[in-house]
């Protein structure tokens, strides 16, 4: 279950350069397939997008519906969220292969249409948020009641596909794992990012914290500022390390939320301050960077991983509330999930371009709709 979740390295660095060398395998992704594409949602058949054969393009096929198990709710699902993490299951360089053929997608937002006889906590017609194995890229899915959280109406479904992955990961990084407090300096690499504009968002607007976002464009960099942080640098064209000492007055970063890996990772770890703290998120840019030791003992540094999918099984506890406080702080307007792109079902491939080409911002979601 957990390995769903898992954010795998050195397969995610394989396909990045797999992108920049070549897109053979990724061109055909820009030529959707759809097979059998009519449905509704009373003639029992829906909509799924479907890996047939890894590296080539995804389908969509017309699947028939399975039966509900008793705990089990079957939702129509409106939008989900595209995550490196489908891309590389896809591509088979995920920890963990997936037999095929299988259905990607593990974040989505939708309405409940069928409940199973010892579901207790849900009814028809309920908008929900779910976490999945896969399955979240169809029109409609079987899961267990366990998996999904009530979603308010004012959350739009969009917002909600957003939520779970992005701002979990931020929330727990940034507050768990961190205990990032108000008014401390937080460096947010690819800032404009799924993950990154989410910990931008939960930095400045919920912890109160002065966001220096970190991103490889200008354009990026502006909606990163747009989005809460107090000031930018686009490390594409300057030196990380000597902003930072600039921005800082040489007194360096309290906590850093790193998902870029190698070298950016090396200048984020020796900016930070007395007793600062660097959360390793993920390593986008491909190469895994090692801590010299010293480093950490010469300013008390601590530096740490966070995982948020693990949470699933070690703490459910804290994975649910992770989810559960997203949708709330979205409901009180405290946060906002950017929708960089929607594309619909039949343009899925596209969608995966977009992110695996580097092109996204904020949150890349596939509608049903
Ligand atoms: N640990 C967890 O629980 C967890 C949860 C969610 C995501 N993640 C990880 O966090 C990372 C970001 O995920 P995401 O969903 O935010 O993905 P994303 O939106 O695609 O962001 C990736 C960003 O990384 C930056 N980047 C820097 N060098 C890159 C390179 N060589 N190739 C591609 N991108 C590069 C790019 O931003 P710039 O152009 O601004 O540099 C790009 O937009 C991934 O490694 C993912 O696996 C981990």
């Amino acid at each position: 279950m957990a390995a769903r979740f898992a954010f795998q390295t050195v397969p995610e660095r394989i396909f990045r350069q797999l992108v920049r060398r070549s897109t053979s395998g990724l061109e055909g992704l820009g030529r959707s397939q759809c097979v059998n594409s009519v449905s509704t949602e009373h003639s029992r058949k829906y909509r799924a997008v479907v890996c047939t054969e890894l590296k080539k393009p995804l389908e969509v096929q017309t699947l028939s519906r399975a039966e509900l198990k008793p705990e089990e709710v079957r939702v129509s699902i409106h939008c989900c969220g595209v995550n490196f993490a489908d891309i590389l299951a896809c591509q088979g360089l995920y920890q963990e292969r997936l037999s095929l053929p299988f259905t990607p997608g593990m974040e989505f937002s939708g309405s409940v249409i069928e409940t199973g006889p010892s579901v207790t906590n849900f009814q028809k017609g309920d908008r929900v948020i779910a976490v999945t194995e896969g399955k979240g890229m169809a029109e409609e899915c079987i899961i267990n009641q366990k998996l999904l959280w009530k979603l308010p109406k004012e959350v739009s479904y969009e917002e909600a596909a957003a939520l779970p992955v992005s701002y979990g990961t931020g929330l727990l990084a940034l507050q768990h794992r961190a205990a990032t407090q108000p008014g401390e300096v937080v460096l947010v690499t690819a800032a404009a990012g799924g993950a990154g504009l989410a910990a931008v968002d939960i930095a400045a607007n919920v912890l109160q914290a002065k966001v220096i976002a970190a991103a490889g464009s200008d354009e990026k960099c502006k909606i990163a500022v747009h989005k809460g942080a107090s000031s930018s640098i686009n490390y594409s064209s300057s030196n990380l390390k000597d902003e930072l000492k600039k921005l800082t007055n040489s007194q360096g970063v309290n906590v850093v939320f790193d998902a870029v890996g190698g070298e950016i990772f090396k200048d984020s770890l020796s900016s930070l301050s007395w007793e600062g703290r660097i959360v390793v998120v993920g390593f986008a840019g491909g190469a895994i960077p090692s801590i010299p030791a010293n480093l950490l003992l010469l300013k008390n540094i601590s530096a740490m991983g966070v995982y948020w999918g693990r949470y699933r099984n070690e703490d459910f506890g804290l994975f649910s509330k992770s989810i559960f406080t997203a949708i709330q702080l979205c409901k009180e307007g405290k946060i906002r999930p950017h929708i960089g792109a929607v594309y619909k079902i039949h343009q899925v491939n596209e969608a995966f371009l977009h992110v695996a080409q580097r092109k996204s911002i904020g949150k890349v979601i596939v509608s049903m709709r």
